[in-house]
């Protein structure tokens, strides 16, 4: 009997020691999430322009007088639009050829889809936040600017244009 006793004991510790293994790994685990969650909370946010989009026609950068392509006293162009369910405003973005272009774009709604086909332009447009991009047409020409991001019933027939001119 004495032999069977001192299996169990050694059948124990070896219960006790994948025990403490599992809890090792359950703490490392744990370990990871905190760390990695307090550092991503550290870094800071990749877009700090925020607006109020109920307030958009109302008051701000994005009134309706204020949209469309406006001169900076630098020489580039300020190109300010408006996503909504179906359309952007303006529906036509006439620009300058051959200057440094901002694009500021944010949505009164829902998510929209910022897309000028032929160019390096691609992103979203947020409520709640001021999408801005910088571009140089180097040349005349039209590109088509389609939603590319599902907005709803009406996502497909929502496009601008923009007009590049000399
Ligand atoms: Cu707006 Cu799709």
């Amino acid at each position: 009997v004495p032999h069977s006793s001192e299996s169990a004991q050694v059948a124990e510790r070896v219960e006790r020691r994948w025990a403490m293994i599992v809890v090792a790994i359950v703490l490392l685990l744990v370990a990871m999430v905190v760390f990695t969650g307090l550092h991503w909370a550290m870094m800071p946010p990749s877009r700090v322009e925020t607006i109020d989009p109920l307030k958009l026609n109302v008051s701000g950068e994005f009134i309706e007088s204020n949209l469309g392509s406006a001169a900076e006293s630098d020489g580039s162009v300020t190109v300010r639009l408006i996503a909504q369910q179906y359309s952007f405003t303006p529906q036509c973005l006439l620009v300058p050829a051959n200057t440094p272009i901002t694009f500021r774009a944010t949505s009164a709604d829902v998510v929209h889809g910022f897309l000028v086909t032929n160019t390096n332009i691609n992103s979203m447009i947020e409520p709640g936040y001021v999408s801005t991009f910088h571009t140089t047409f180097d040349k005349p020409g039209e590109h088509l600017m389609p939603c590319h991001e599902y907005c709803g019933v009406g996502h497909e027939g929502m496009w601008a244009h923009v007009k590049v001119i000399d």
